[in-house]
Parts: C-alpha cells; structure tokens; sequence
C-alpha cells in the first residue's frame, strides 16, 4: 500500500469524532511490530519518529525513515510518517526528503511570542514543502519571570483562548493540548481534563493532539478522543512492553547470545500492546 499522509488520516478520524494512533519508533523491531498491529486490527497508523530517536540513531534521520517508508509500502493498511517533538530546525528540512508527510515542532518551552514566531518559521516552511505541521502550547510562564511549564509537564494546561491565539497566528494545522497527560509514565493513572478538553474543541478550528498517552488509561482514552482528540501519541508503553519482555527472556535464557531471539520477544511483546492499544484508540464509537 501506498505511504498515506497524516493530515489526511487526521482529518478522517476527526470527521467521525475519533482518533488515528501514533506510535514512536526507535528501532526496526517498533517498526515491524507496529505494522504487524496494525494489519491485525486493520487500522491505520501513523509512524512516528522523534528528533530523540534521531540522536539515538547516531544523528542521521535516513535510515530508520527508510525502514518505515519500505514497511509501509508492504503494508496492508494505509501508514503515514509523521517526525516528532521537532526543536532543531535543521532536522526539520530533512522531513521532506526521507517519506514523512508532517512534523511535530516543539517550541513549547520557548516564552509565548518566541514560540509564535519559531512555530510561524516551521509551518511556513512545512506548507512550501507539502507537509502537516503539528504544534504544542504549553502553560504561559508565570509573573515571576519563570518560563513556560512544558506542555506536558504534570500541571500544564493549555489556556483556550490563547490556544486559539496560537494557531491564528502560527498558521499550524493541528495543535498538540496539554489537559493533564505527560509523558514517559509508567503506569496507567493519569486524570484528564475534559471539562478543559471541551472548551479547547469549541475554541479551535484545528484538530487536537494527545501526548503522551501512555500514562492514560483506557476509559480516559475513550473519553478524550470522544472529547475531541483525533491523534493520540504513545511511545513509552512499547518501551515497557519491549524491555519487560526482553529482560524476561534474558532472565530464563541467561546463556543465551543470539540477539534475534530476545527481539523477538520485545517484538512480539509490543505487538500485543498495540493491538490492545488501537483496540482503544482506533475503535471509539462514533458520538
Ligand atoms: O510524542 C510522543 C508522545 O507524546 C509519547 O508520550 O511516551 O508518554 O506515551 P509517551
Ligand atoms: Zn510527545
């Protein structure tokens, strides 16, 4: 199947009042794994790759968007490239060449108007090029000279009609809200803000982003993509599903050296957690 562009699964999902998974990928197992859900569940999925992961691939973006555009083409459901969490404006203008159809610029730590202006760069340049850009507003950063929380620092929130300011003024196609998610947790607890989640959906005319989901468990899921999220950004949960599985394997097999057998594990393992997780996200009924 052919590569597929987030914009457009962003605007499917939002017109029925649900939401498209976006899972991150570190290595070519995630890719592997998250396809292979994917196709399970027949849902679609966007591949997302962040500048950290890039760091981690020794600084070169190429060759795991290589791995993802050629999983995608095997794919029997439509998959979309989508580069995340973007702060480096170098790596931005890679995502043209390397197969993504939208990036995430994150300039949500930057003081109100540097981020507008940062943010207003990236979604001038994403539209000369063809791509969706995604942006985040964080919290306004307080009277005592303090910067702005980041947006998903636990306590951040994203102030309606300032959110609606930002997307005027920045021209972004979808804005990344903080209501009460943040990222990297560990476990499944965390409160959303629907009430918040409400009055973002009736002041923005852009689609909502949901980071990280992780930590939010499912009945919350439902809820905030009922509530008007339509892309939900996970990535630490295949981390928890890839090294808990690895490290039981490693644990019953300690002589073992063939790498392939504990990826396989970690593979399988995050598989079965994307499964489950679009068995969430991607099956909200529609209002
Ligand atoms: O942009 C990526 C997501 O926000 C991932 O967050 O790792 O906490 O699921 P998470
Ligand atoms: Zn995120």
């Amino acid at each position: 199947m052919p590569l597929t562009t987030t914009g457009g699964l962003v605007a499917e999902a939002a017109a029925h009042r649900g939401a498209v998974a976006a899972f991150n990928v570190i290595t070519l197992e995630h890719i592997e794994a998250v396809v292979a859900a994917a196709e399970a569940v027949g849902a679609p999925v966007v591949l997302q790759v962040s500048e950290n992961a890039v760091k981690f691939r020794t600084g070169r973006l190429h060759p795991i968007a290589a791995a993802a555009v050629s999983a995608a083409h095997a794919s029997a459901v439509p998959v979309a490239l989508h580069l995340d969490h973007v702060k480096d404006e170098a790596l931005l203008r890679e995502a043209a060449d390397c197969g993504f159809s939208s990036v995430m610029f994150d300039a949500a730590h930057l003081p109100y108007r540097e981020n507008v202006a940062a943010t207003r760069r990236a979604a001038d340049w994403a539209h000369a090029n063809g791509l969706w850009l995604e942006a985040e507003l964080g919290e306004v950063g307080g009277k005592d000279g303090r910067g702005p929380l980041d947006a998903h620092a636990p306590g951040a929130r994203t102030e309606p009609g300032e959110a609606r300011r930002f997307v005027e003024e920045t021209g972004a196609d979808a804005l990344a809200v903080a209501v009460g998610s943040s990222h990297a947790m560990t476990s499944r607890d965390a409160v959303l803000d629907h009430a918040l989640l409400a009055a973002l959906h009736d002041r923005l005319q852009v689609p909502m982003v949901l980071h990280g989901s992780s930590g939010v468990p499912d009945d919350e899921l439902r809820r905030a993509v009922l509530g008007g999220i339509s892309k939900v950004n996970i990535g630490t949960a295949l981390s928890i599903a890839m090294t808990g599985a690895i490290r039981a394997h490693l644990d019953a097999d300690p002589e073992g050296v063939d790498p392939r057998r504990y990826l396989a594990a970690g593979r399988r393992a995050v598989t079965e957690a994307v499964v489950q997780l679009l068995g969430t996200v991607a099956a909200v009924p529609a209002r």
